[in-house]
């Protein structure tokens, strides 16, 4: 069940990213190549999945979500490049593929990254009969809100300073929590906007969506220990390479995995409070650390 639904959202959104960047006109063919270099080569489109998945949970129609799937994966998609850049994790593969900087150039990779985050905002603010404007904009708040200072960015600026230098754990929580957390929970805000449930049921899904981010990136920092780089896609060994500050750098392997099994546990658990039949999520919750990729 869960790799229908994962294929199908999948292939739902890469239609849309297409399309989207299609749409662009061909005035600027190098950026826009490169945009497509980022965006539409592989990867996982487990944000994407998050917003259509809750969305179905909470009987809100896949149509409705379109723009916010397409939205995510685009800041996804831009912070990746701007990761893989020389100046910040300087790697040279990416979704099996050499990173853009490196297909392109690095000029080119920071200004296909700018332009696709300015992408996901013009799309999420598209006009739409299927959300009321006060939604939408609540929309905009919470994908700008999990990019920026207070998200995705400033959760990289902490990885930055915590790169060749020892940190605590509670630092580092914080640390993933904003890289990688931030941008998912908001994949599972975005479709509580649209759908509208209490504030119980809201709290529950944000514990949800916080234990996720956080196993989830755990994880990452397991992959790139236990899986090869045929397997990843991307270098295996980069964070240690570049001594960096990860869950099994502090815990140790074995401690970093322990961990990331207990957060999905605790997803589980803020799942079976929920009224609603969250099989699907709670099935991507254990994939989360099963996967290999
Ligand atoms: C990799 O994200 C970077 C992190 C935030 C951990 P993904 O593992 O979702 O990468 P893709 O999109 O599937 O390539
Ligand atoms: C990246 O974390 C988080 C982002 C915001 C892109 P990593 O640097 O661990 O991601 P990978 O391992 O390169 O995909
Ligand atoms: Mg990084
Ligand atoms: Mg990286
Ligand atoms: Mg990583």
């Amino acid at each position: 069940m869960l790799t229908e639904a994962i294929t199908l959202y999948q292939q739902r959104v890469d239609n849309l990213l297409r399309l989207s960047i299609d749409a662009q006109d061909d005035t600027e063919p190098k950026l826009k190549a490169a945009m497509e270099h980022g965006a539409l080569i592989g990867g996982k489109r487990i944000r994407p999945f998050l917003v259509y998945a809750v969305g179905e949970m909470l009987n809100v129609p896949p149509e409705h979500l379109d723009s916010c799937a397409a939205a995510v994966e685009c800041i996804h998609a831009y912070s990746l490049i701007h990761d893989d850049l020389p100046a910040m994790d300087d790697d040279a593969l990416r979704r099996g593929k050499p990173t853009v900087h490196i297909a392109f150039d690095e000029a080119t990779a920071i200004l296909a990254g700018d332009a696709l985050q300015t992408l996901a905002f013009e799309i999420i603010s598209q006009e739409t009969t299927a959300l009321s404007p006060t939604q939408q904009l609540l929309m905009v708040r919470s994908l700008a809100n999990a990019s920026g200072y207070h998200g995705m960015c400033g959760g990289q600026a902490m990885d930055l300073n915590a790169t060749n230098k020892p940190i605590d754990l509670d630092t580092l929580k914080r640390l993933h929590k904003l890289k990688t957390g931030a941008l998912i929970r908001c994949a599972v805000e975005l479709p509580i906007i649209a759908a509208g449930v209490t504030d119980i049921e809201r709290a529950l899904l944000l514990d949800f969506a916080d234990a996720v981010g956080l196993a989830f990136q755990v994880q990452d920092d397991v992959l790139d220990i236990i899986a090869s780089t045929e397997e990843l896609g991307k270098p295996q060994g980069s964070d240690c390479e570049s001594n960096k500050s990860t869950y099994p750098k502090l815990l140790g392997l074995e401690g970093a995995q322990e961990t990331a099994k207990s957060l999905i546990d605790d997803a589980l658990s803020a799942l079976a409070k929920l009224p609603y039949n969250s099989q699907l999520i709670a099935e991507f919750a254990r994939f989360i650390i099963e996967r290999r990729v």
